[in-house]
């Protein structure tokens, strides 16, 4: 918190405003006002950032600027380029936009300037990924790799396996895999469709130690080597980890090893050797295009004014809708089938970032935080949940992701469907129904009086439901990098104005402590009676239908 008398000063007047006139007549806005959309969206290159169809006008936007000024949201930003440790709890710098940038940049921590390094595993990383692709990296048996299967969990699955579904006209390399549950299943499935000798194992953990990981990396082990005997580790396991000596114990071979740094969280490590799955299935050119899109994104954040920087803007609307409409959660739509994981991948993003209770200092939050955030493709989704997005009780702020084109000429027809019905449903939460023209269409229908107003209630749409749509003209490396780099941002902007340090993650520490001491307790059946009711009675439903 930079100004605590200007952010009160500003949450005061937030607030009265939003009293005053708790619903915007959004069709109203948009008829009395033919610049609306002009003022309220932002374009960075093809990648357009529309958010008209939300309740707010230029006297909202200019004191939600103010308040990013009073929480010193632009101080905290530069701090973070500049590499100090603004990640409190861990002391630790957050520069994982330095993985995105070209060589000559400056990134430094501590003094040092960590480009060098970077670019030097970017380096090994191409050659690793050229030798596998090209079949000049053989298995044990010396059959070329066809398969890839990444063991991982968080951050170290949910960034590689949603971009190389979303990159997927762009395969050129080996298949890929994702192995993350610690459920036995996961795995089970994976290999059963796989044959040892021209399967590469990658094993991405940050830490090399956690448990789904390690677990799921010594069955794969104990399945290769069953097949090939042990000294097949070397030619068919690679890693990814900051934890290097863990990785040798591990019996990883050196060259097949791919570092990375502490100041790179576990949620934002796609862009380093993480990454590596991504480029073996696309190339290490496709990789480049994907960081110079993120890279381009962090440039626009850096330099653009508050009012047209996307990510700043992205973030206060988000704040805006949590804090003084006190929406609690958001969904992401994206009207692409190839990005049904990003919803997953933004979970973990925004909800790990900033589901926290306390600010920086230690003292509890000044105001609501994070949302919960959900969502999945259309036009799936307009199937299942957008009755009640349009009908609930509840308002929820909807996220629109399109592509103008698709990467399927031939099926353009697809495509158009596609995005008539995206950009309709934002629509339609905007504009609503009216009784009158419910009613109206009842009558059209040949319905009774009787018949018509009865049925009308039904039939009214309250409309004024805000969303954003983010378009860009295709999933290319380059648009997914500066989208999610968009995303990244925006959770740091919410996450300065919540004034809470979004880049640490105790709230998983409590659960695996407990998994940890009842592992032995279902195990052993010692320590039952110790444990409260109900999850003394659980365990022992479990021990006797585990042991029938
Ligand atoms: O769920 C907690 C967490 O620490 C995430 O932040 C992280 O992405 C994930 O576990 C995996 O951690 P690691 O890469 O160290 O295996």
């Amino acid at each position: 918190m930079k100004d605590l008398d200007a952010w009160r000063a500003v949450m005061a007047a937030l607030e009265d405003y939003h009293q005053a006139r708790p619903e915007m007549d959004m069709r109203q806005a948009f008829a009395i006002d033919d610049d609306r959309f002009e003022t309220f969206s932002i374009d960075l290159d093809d990648l357009l950032f529309d958010y008209s169809k939300c309740a707010v006008d230029e006297a909202t936007m200019e004191q939600l600027v103010r308040l990013a000024d009073a929480m010193g949201v632009g101080e905290l930003r530069d701090s973070m380029f500049a590499g100090d440790p603004i990640n409190l709890t861990e002391k630790r710098a957050v520069l994982h936009t330095a993985l995105r940038a070209p060589k000559n940049a400056e990134f430094t921590v501590g003094g040092t300037n960590v480009m060098g390094e970077v670019h030097d595993v970017l380096d090994r990383m191409s050659r690793f990924s050229q030798k596998v692709r090209s079949g000049e990296h053989k298995g044990a048996t010396g059959e070329a790799i066809t398969d890839i299967v990444n063991i991982g969990i968080g951050g170290s699955d949910l960034g590689p396996a949603m971009v190389t579904a979303a990159l997927a006209p762009y395969h050129d390399g080996p298949r890929t895999h994702f192995v993350s549950n610690v459920d036995g299943a996961d795995i089970a499935d994976t290999l059963a469709r796989l044959d040892p000798k021209s399967t590469l194992f990658i094993v991405a953990s940050k830490t090399f130690t956690t448990i789904e990981t390690m677990t799921n990396a010594r069955t794969a082990r104990d399945w290769l080597t069953g097949a090939l005997g042990e000294e097949a580790t070397s030619s068919h396991f690679a890693a990814v980890s900051t934890a290097l000596e863990k990785v040798a114990d591990f019996g990883i071979a050196e060259e097949n090893i791919f570092g990375f740094w502490d100041w790179v969280g576990g949620r934002y490590s796609v862009w380093s050797a993480i990454g590596l799955p991504v480029m073996l299935a696309v190339g290490p050119q496709n990789f480049r295009a994907f960081l110079d899109g993120a890279h381009a994104m962090d440039e626009h954040f850096r330099q653009a004014d508050p009012r047209r920087n996307m990510p700043m803007i992205f973030g206060l609307i988000g704040w805006w809708h949590r804090v003084i409409c006190g929406y609690t959660s958001r969904a992401v739509i994206p009207y692409e089938q190839r990005l049904a994981r990003l919803p997953a991948y933004l979970q973990q993003l925004d909800m790990e970032s900033n589901g926290k209770g306390v600010q920086r200092n230690g003292r509890p939050a000044l105001t609501e935080t994070g949302p919960v955030v959900w969502g999945e493709p259309g036009t799936n989704g307009q199937h299942a949940f957008f009755q009640l997005l349009h009908q609930g009780t509840d308002i929820i702020p909807v996220e629109f992701v399109l592509s103008a084109r698709g990467h399927e000429p031939e099926l353009r027809r697809h495509h158009e469907l596609l995005l008539a019905n995206g950009l309709a449903q934002a629509e339609a939460l905007m504009r609503g129904r009216t009784f009158d023209e419910a009613l109206e269409q009842a009558y059209e229908a040949g319905l009774t009086e009787e018949q018509a107003s009865h049925l009308a209630p039904h039939r009214v749409f309250p409309g004024d439901r805000p969303s954003i749509t983010l378009l860009h003209d295709q999933l290319t490396p380059f648009a997914l990098g500066r989208l999610i780099a968009l995303y990244e941002h925006r959770v740091f902007v919410e996450g300065a104005l919540f004034g809470i340090n979004s880049f640490d993650q105790w709230g998983v520490e409590l659960g695996k402590e407990l998994a940890t001491a009842l592992l032995s307790v279902l195990r052993t059946g010692e320590g039952i009676e110790e444990r409260d009711g109900s999850t003394a009675a659980l365990l022992k439903r479990v021990r006797s239908a585990a042991n029938a």
